[in-house]
Formats: structure tokens, C-alpha cells, sequence
């Protein structure tokens, strides 16, 4: 009745942004990503007699509010397919900043339906716990499997699935993610997704340019064709970031200007590196492991973590 699992966060390369179905969490379009080694989630679930409810512990401190109803949810769903009738104590370790646009959304929900399954006694294959892994946060479910991964939004629940992207290792590709803001943002994805929808002109023009982004993305990885990635993982960026600056939300800082702007010049003077960013304002910059010393150098003002492509979710015990 206890279990513990360790996920890995992921960050998309072209970005999941909008929901067709919120019920569901059916996406509005497909989304690519990479499942990183440098910031994880660690989730231990022991299900008990006499918890009149799920508890919740992250870091050590109890939660409680709008992200204990999130996890109460979740639970309540692991629940009906399991058949596990207890509460749970849920412990979490976040090794990433929590809500600060560093996916730990991704590498929470994976753990967690890894470790809440295995705990209730069901063993689900992992394109169910992927699915599972889904309904508490849509990016969750690439956060499953290790390195490159395309969420096909397919055309109903049951072809929406993620898997990786059939390819040869990329041991040379790396993402530096440079710490603007650790504090957890005030407008989470979930609500800036829905504001997209609701009040940005954009929105449309987003989902079907996205989707077109898709094929090329897929190419790319698999050729290791690293600017052709870089690029198309900066355009998805600006593009997600413009659609929801349309209704009048940003994520952006100060900090992440300057970061883009650096970028740029880098860019404008030969070297191979590009940026990305999500519902945060840190920014991940894409190289290849040959340009990391410098790029750590051109960053020195900015604290700096460099990742690589990580495993997939994974059973601790
Ligand atoms: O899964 P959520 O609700 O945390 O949304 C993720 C949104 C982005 O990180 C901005 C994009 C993505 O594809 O991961």
C-alpha cells in the first residue's frame, strides 16, 4: 500500500497551449518535447485506514487550497480506476522551482500516477499511465517517457497519446535553463490557457500553425538537424508567447528580454543557440554540448542549469 517514483520534468519544443476538451484534457493541438535529467519530482503515496481525506506534503510542508483540490482530483480518479478505496498521505520532493514556468507540473502528476497506481496494486502499461498522468496536467503526460516525445492530439481520448519519437540517442543536444524567478507564478497555465482561448484573436491561428510545426519538428530530431530544432523550437515559443500577450497576459520579465536579446546577438554572430520559454519567465537556451562552456560564460550574470535528454518515469522501489 506504498509506493515512491521519480519523473523527470519535460519542456516542449513546440508547446501544448489550449485545450479542446478541459474535461477530457483533450489538447487543441499536438505538442513535442524533451524529457530533461536535471529537475525531477520524487512522490511517495502510502494509502491508510482512518484518513478521512488525501494529504498532501510538498517538501515537507502540508498543502492545502486550490493545489490539494488538484491532487484530491487526481487521486479520486486513480481511485475509480484501481479500485483502491483509502485515502492517501502523499509526499512529494520537488527538485525543480515549483509553478515557475520549469514544468514541475510535468514531472509532479507523472510521479505521482506512477506511485499512486503501484501503490494501489495496478500495474498499468505506460501508455495508460501516460494517459493517467494526463488528467493532472496535460504536459504530465510526455513527462512518462524519456527524451524526445510528440503528444498527438489525436481525434478522441483514445488516440490522444504520447510516445517517443522514434530516433537514435542525442547525447550532444542540451538545454541550459537560466533561473530568472523561482517564486511560483501568480497566473498558472491552466487559467492563461483558458484566457488564450477565450480573449486572444490568435488563438485559432495558433493551434492550426502549431500542428503545421509538428512534421518538421519530428524530421529534425530525428535527423539531429540541431538549427532546424532550435529555430522551430523558438518560433513555437514566440508564437505561444504572442497568442497569449494577445489577450493581454505575459509571462515575461525584464530578465527574459535580456536573455532573448543575448540570444539574438549570439545568434547574429554565428553561434548555434536558441531559446525557449513557458508559463514562467525563465528561460531554457537550446545548444549543442560543444557551446555550453561559452554559453555559460555569455550567461555568467544568470544562475544556470544545463540538462541533457532524461529518463522516463521510474518505480524507487
Ligand atoms: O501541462 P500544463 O497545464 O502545465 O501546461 C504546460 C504548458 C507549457 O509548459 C507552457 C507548454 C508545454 O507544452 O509544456
Amino acid at each position: 500500500m506504498i509506493a515512491t517514483a521519480r519523473a523527470n520534468t519535460n519542456i516542449a519544443l513546440i508547446k501544448y497551449w489550449g485545450k479542446r476538451d478541459s474535461q477530457q484534457m483533450l489538447p487543441s493541438n499536438s505538442s513535442i518535447s524533451v524529457t530533461l535529467d536535471g529537475f525531477y519530482t520524487e512522490t511517495q503515496v502510502e494509502y491508510q485506514t482512518g484518513l478521512m481525506s488525501d494529504e498532501f506534503f510538498l517538501d515537507g510542508e502540508r498543502v492545502i487550497g486550490k493545489s490539494l483540490d488538484r491532487v484530491q482530483n487526481f487521486m479520486d480518479r486513480i481511485r475509480r480506476v484501481t479500485g483502491m478505496t483509502q485515502y492517501a498521505r502523499i509526499q512529494s520532493e520537488n527538485h525543480v522551482p515549483t509553478e515557475a514556468g520549469l514544468a514541475s507540473s510535468s514531472s509532479a502528476f507523472s510521479a505521482l500516477a506512477l506511485a499512486a497506481t503501484q501503490a494501489a496494486g495496478a500495474e498499468l502499461s505506460l501508455p495508460e499511465l501516460s494517459r493517467m498522468a494526463r488528467y493532472g496536467s496535460g504536459s504530465a503526460c510526455r513527462s512518462v517517457y524519456p527524451g524526445f516525445v510528440l503528444w498527438d492530439k489525436g481525434t478522441d481520448e483514445e488516440s490522444c497519446v504520447a510516445a517517443p519519437i522514434a530516433m537514435e540517442a542525442w547525447d550532444d543536444f542540451r538545454m541550459i535553463a537560466l533561473m530568472i524567478d523561482h517564486r511560483a507564478k501568480k497566473l498558472d497555465s491552466r487559467e492563461a490557457m483558458k484566457r488564450t482561448q477565450m480573449y486572444s484573436p490568435y488563438f485559432e491561428a495558433w493551434t492550426q500553425d502549431a500542428e503545421r510545426m509538428i512534421q518538421p519538428m519530428c524530421s529534425a530530431l530525428q535527423q539531429h538537424r540541431f538549427a532546424a530544432v532550435g529555430k522551430l523550437a523558438q518560433q513555437s515559443c514566440l508564437r505561444m508567447h504572442a497568442s497569449l500577450l494577445a489577450a493581454g497576459q505575459w509571462y515575461l520579465q525584464a530578465e527574459s528580454l535580456t536573455a532573448m536579446n543575448r540570444v539574438q546577438s549570439l545568434q547574429d554572430s554565428g553561434v548555434d543557440v536558441y531559446f525557449t520559454m513557458d508559463a514562467g519567465p525563465n528561460v531554457k537556451l537550446l545548444c549543442e554540448a560543444k557551446d555550453v562552456d561559452l554559453l555559460l560564460a555569455q550567461f555568467s550574470d544568470f544562475t544556470a542549469v544545463v540538462c541533457r535528454p532524461g529518463e522516463g518515469v521510474k518505480s524507487l522501489d
